[in-house]
């Protein structure tokens, strides 16, 4: 499933790290970024490359909320709904993005465009209610500003950021 250039740059991490095991973030990030999510063909071929068994790679996966164990959109939508955010409208504005995007929470747009969930704090409290689009963060918002920037992504005013976790990672 993984492409030959997806496992040469995985590979290439292995020496950074003092066991293979080490570099399961990394190479989870890269096999991704490239399909977009991570079926279990990819987390099957990452645990091939790390002498891991499949079943240590989905447990990592599945910790963490940034790798998708389903088919996504192009863009994630992480609307915050805890407490803080929750207290500032968060709830009631949700409620309208997914009528403005025509799903529910969970859901992908017909397009493909967007992918709608909703999460637990992601520590940006004092700007709620706020989001996070792929890697990218949108506080202080209202509908209206919710509209304009799904709007902005859609025609390619904003583009997101969707490495630097990589970046950073690695
Ligand atoms: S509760 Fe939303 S960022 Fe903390």
């Amino acid at each position: 499933m993984l492409s030959a250039s997806a496992r040469a740059e995985i590979a290439a991490h292995l020496s950074k790290y003092p066991t293979k095991r080490s570099a399961i973030i990394p190479a989870l990030h890269i096999a991704q970024r490239e399909i977009g999510w991570l079926p279990d063909e990819a987390m099957v071929d990452v645990a091939g490359l790390l002498d891991l068994q499949p079943t240590e790679v989905r447990a990592v996966a599945g910790f963490y909320s940034l790798y998708f164990k389903e088919k996504v959109g192009r863009h994630v939508i992480h609307f915050c709904n805890d407490l803080p955010c929750a207290l500032r409208g968060a709830d009631e504005l949700m409620q309208k993005v997914c009528q403005s995007l025509g799903i529910e929470a969970h859901g992908t747009t017909a397009d493909g465009e967007f992918t709608l969930e909703p999460a637990m704090c992601l520590a940006a409290c004092d700007k709620a209610p706020m989001m996070q689009v792929d890697l990218d963060y949108f506080e202080n918002l209202t509908e209206e500003k919710v509209d304009e920037i799904l709007r902005a992504i859609r025609s390619g005013d904003i583009v997101l950021d969707k490495a630097s976790v990589v970046r950073s990672a690695l």
